[in-house]
């Protein structure tokens, strides 16, 4: 569905002009609650799949970040923007070392990008550049490391044995205490001042995010069945 022709669903207990965060978080809930309990992620975080599992989920998010993070670039510059991208939060470089380590030196060659995925990054060049869906995107994927994400690092390590190598993506660093920085981006999204209008494409775009990183679940859980116990 085009996104123009899809209204924001909103829980009637927010109110419409509550700060941008309040919005994003309030109107993505039920999408989170979906993308927490899809096949792939449960089966994954309960210990049913394995290391390769992970790895090719890794390679997903390799292509997600790239595109994320060239529009970080361009945000950037945008007077507006400037102060929504933090090089504390940038991911290349870490899923790059963790692909090396999980497949190896030739790991540019081997990794497969799903069409899922290629649908993601598609998005993301077209509309990465356009502030309240930057902002979107950014929520989605930066707040969700910073939260869920330090969850999936620990059942990795976990169930499938694994330590430091290969998970770099979930490691910032630079950000020493995770509640604060959380609050932090939460007011840098606040202080965007969005015109009402832009405050809906950003909810909106935050619905669309979330499906499609959804949608990339599903075709890794295609992939990646497990065993039926
Ligand atoms: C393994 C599955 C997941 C688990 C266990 C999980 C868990 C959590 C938890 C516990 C929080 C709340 C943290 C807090 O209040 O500080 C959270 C927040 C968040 N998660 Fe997830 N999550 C999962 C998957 C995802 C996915 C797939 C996405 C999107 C791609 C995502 C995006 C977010 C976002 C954006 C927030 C911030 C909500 C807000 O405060 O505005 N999560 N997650």
């Amino acid at each position: 569905m085009n996104m123009l022709d899809r209204e924001v669903t909103m829980p009637a207990a927010v109110a419409l002009d509550a700060p941008l965060s309040a919005l994003l978080r309030e109107g993505t809930r039920a999408e989170h609650e979906q993308a927490e309990n899809e096949g792939f992620v449960s089966r994954l975080m309960s210990g049913g799949l394995d290391v390769a599992a992970y790895a090719d989920l890794a390679a997903q998010q390799h292509a997600v970040y790239t595109a994320l993070e060239e529009a970080s670039a361009v945000v950037r510059a945008d007077q507006r923007g400037t102060g929504l991208v933090f090089d504390e939060l940038t991911r290349v470089p870490a899923i790059e070392r963790d692909l090396a380590y999980l497949h190896g030196d030739g790991w540019r060659e081997e990794i497969r990008v799903l069409p899922a995925t290629e649908t993601y990054v598609a998005r993301l060049r077209d509309v990465g550049g356009d502030l309240p869906r930057y902002a979107a995107h950014a929520y989605t994927r930066y707040l969700g490391d910073l939260s869920g994400g330090q969850i999936v690092q620990r059942m990795m390590q976990r169930h499938y044995g694994m330590g430091v190598a290969g998970l770099e993506f979930y490691d910032f660093p630079e950000i020493v205490k995770v509640k604060p920085f959380k609050d932090l981006y939460r007011e840098r999204l606040d202080g965007l001042a969005l015109s009402a209008e832009e405050t809906d494409v950003a909810v909106a775009e935050a619905q669309e995010a979330f499906r499609l990183n959804r949608a990339v679940f599903v075709e890794l859980g295609e992939r990646h069945p497990g065993v039926s116990r």
